[in-house]
């Protein structure tokens, strides 16, 4: 294993609002790093601020061991940085082909992906090859020339996942892939991370109100509260970390079956 993303000391505040204080962790390739903690604990502000839509007051961001923290966005996706939304970034009216080719500045800049509709020979070969593998762990077929709105809202959760995965980051950051799937989409997304993590050898952070999934295909755990890190280990050590329990759970949760089961008289 080695070391892909690390975050040092990062720290950002909203006016009095203290989003991130001193956050620390590193992700391996090929660990599924869960970021988990409740709602405004500050989750969406660290992974906006290792992509580089916001800068940090303090502290560093190292991809590959290289500090990006002064990188500007885009130059971040081209170091091997990919990102999906909690809610599925798609232009509207347009096919889904011109919508995979979104968003592929790191690709683009590996010279295979953002011509890949126009390219022949192995190139084009191998990246569609790719696709309908990654569509095939998704658990549904498209056509290309489809309006983007004939998916429903899981396929087009789902298709943002593909989309990270086609330009083969080294990191990838996911948030909250599950929200509004059906156990069937949520057991898809599984597949494709594990795929990303396990074949592709990508590190991913993956922010997850789902424990089901947080225990199913996380390697670690670090939980978030107003800003801080509280606890950080296995799905396990972390959900059943009293801090955790006080200040997101309210119980005990415990693994059967690769299932969350809540613990009574904890
Ligand atoms: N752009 C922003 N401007 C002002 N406050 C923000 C901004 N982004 C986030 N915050 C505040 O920072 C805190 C953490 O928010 P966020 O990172 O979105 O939490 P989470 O994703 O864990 O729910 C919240 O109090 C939120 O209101
Ligand atoms: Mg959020």
């Amino acid at each position: 294993m080695s070391k892909i993303l690390e975050l040092q000391g990062v720290c950002k505040a909203f006016g009095g609002v203290v989003a991130a204080e001193n956050v620390n962790f590193t992700v391996e390739r090929g660990e599924i790093m869960g970021l988990i903690g409740p709602n405004g604990a500050g989750k969406s502000t660290t992974l906006n601020l290792i992509s580089g839509i916001y800068d940090v007051d303090a502290g560093k961001v190292l991809i590959a061991d290289q500090d990006v923290t002064n990188m500007k966005a885009h130059l971040r996706s081209r170091m091997g940085l990919g990102r999906t939304f909690q809610t599925p970034r798609f232009l509207q009216r347009s096919n889904i082909r011109e919508n995979l080719e979104l968003g592929t500045d790191l690709a683009d800049q590996l010279g295979y992906f953002k011509s890949y509709f126009n390219i022949k020979g192995n190139a084009g070969k191998n990246f569609e090859a790719e696709l309908n593998r990654l569509l095939d762990v998704a658990g549904f077929s498209i056509n290309l020339d489809d309006d983007i709105s004939s998916l429903s809202y899981g396929q087009m959760k789902l298709l943002e996942i593909v989309r990270a995965m086609l330009a083969n980051p080294s990191v990838m950051l996911v948030d909250e892939p599950a929200a509004g799937l059906n156990n069937k989409e949520i057991e898809n997304a599984n597949n494709l991370l594990r795929l990303a993590s396990e074949k592709r050898n990508m590190g991913i952070v993956l922010i997850e109100h789902q424990m089901d999934m947080v225990l199913n295909i996380c390697h670690n755990v670090s939980v978030l509260n107003f800003g801080r890190i509280i606890a950080q280990g296995t799905p396990e050590e972390a959900l059943s970390n009293d801090l955790v329990i006080e200040a997101y759970l309210g119980k005990r949760l415990e693994v059967e079956d690769g299932n969350a089961v809540e613990v009574l008289n904890a």
